[in-house]
């Protein structure tokens, strides 16, 4: 069997996770090429079925030491696998992955997806900025990139083992060993944020706000809201949920959307003091 399609698909309200997919999926040349963004909820609307020779790539960012919960059940129930191999990754912005790969690994487990390979990479903060500031950068992408021509190469060699011929993508009835992953299966519990006290931080009901003199009315904030919560009419109005996850912030051409809860900006300056040291990118890479 040849491996005919690759999906890079990724949530990425900041962007990361978009460039760390694309990277991997561009570096395997070959297979058709397509790409899946669930960052905005009209994309989440669909199912997507992959078959037995595709490969998905598919992304998120760790939201409080997990999956972001907001996302997590279109991750269980719109994509369905066929015995598909994939490659499961996540972003953190540079305090702590979690459990986030290993709940990722054990969804796909769950919906038809074979996980050969596996990364978590430290990649800059959505609202701690200060963190990873500018990762993931080209030392990241490197990284990235070999995880992927890592796996290819194996699929390529499984072929071979298995009298599936030399082609590229060549996949044949060899198995890949069981891709193990840090972090607890089931899930445990969300990471709790914290004050600059050591107080819990109560931020979970907090909206952006908009700076009306510096905002320009272009709507971009309303359309990139991975949750649609911005009303479009009047884009200082948030009257669905916010999960902060700073796509309105990063995206406003004015720096007219920011955050201003208390709780909310203690957490923020709670992680630029205590988690500025580099965290390294950690790789499970595919084992035949
Ligand atoms: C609501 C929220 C919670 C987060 N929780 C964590 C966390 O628990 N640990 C961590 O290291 N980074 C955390 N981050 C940082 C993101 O994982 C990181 O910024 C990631 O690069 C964002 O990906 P994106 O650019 O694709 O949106 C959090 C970010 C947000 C918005
Ligand atoms: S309003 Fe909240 S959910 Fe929507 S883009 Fe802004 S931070 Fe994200
Ligand atoms: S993206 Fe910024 S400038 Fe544009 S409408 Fe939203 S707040 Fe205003």
């Amino acid at each position: 069997m040849e491996i005919r399609r690759i999906v890079a698909a990724y949530f990425s309200p900041t962007g990361n996770t978009e460039k760390l997919a694309k990277a991997m999926a561009q570096a395997i040349a070959g297979p058709k090429l397509e790409f899946l963004d669930f960052t905005r909820p009209d994309a989440r609307g669909a199912n997507y079925e992959f078959a037995k020779d595709d490969l998905l790539i598919i992304g998120l960012p760790v939201y409080a030491g997990r999956l972001p919960n907001k996302i997590l059940p279109f991750v269980q129930n719109n994509l369905k696998g066929d015995g598909t191999l994939s490659l499961p990754f996540v972003c953190f912005g540079n305090r702590d992955f979690g459990d986030g790969i290993s709940e990722l690994v054990y969804e796909q487990r769950n919906t038809g997806f074979r996980p050969a390979a596996a990364a978590a990479f430290a990649t800059q903060h959505a609202f701690a900025t200060e963190l990873a500031h500018g990762r993931p950068n080209d030392e990241d992408i490197e990284d990235a990139k070999a995880l992927a021509l890592g796996l290819w190469e194996a699929v390529q060699k499984a072929g071979e083992v298995s009298g599936g011929g030399k082609s590229p993508g060549s996949l044949g009835t060899a198995e890949f060993a069981e891709l193990t992953v840090d972090g607890s299966t089931p899930p445990g519990p969300y990471y709790r944020p914290l004050r600059t006290d050591g107080e819990p931080a109560v931020f979970l009901k907090a909206k952006p706000v908009t700076d009306t003199d510096k905002c320009v009315r272009c709507g971009t904030c309303a359309r990139v809201c991975s949750m649609g919560s911005i009303d479009p009419e009047d884009v200082t109005s948030v009257p669905g949920i916010c999960i902060k996850c700073q796509a309105c912030v990063t995206h406003c051409p004015a720096g007219a959307k920011y955050f201003d809860n208390p709780d909310f900006l203690s957490h923020k300056e709670m992680l630029e003091t205590y988690y500025t040291d580099k965290k390294q990118n950690v790789i499970w890479p595919c084992k035949l």
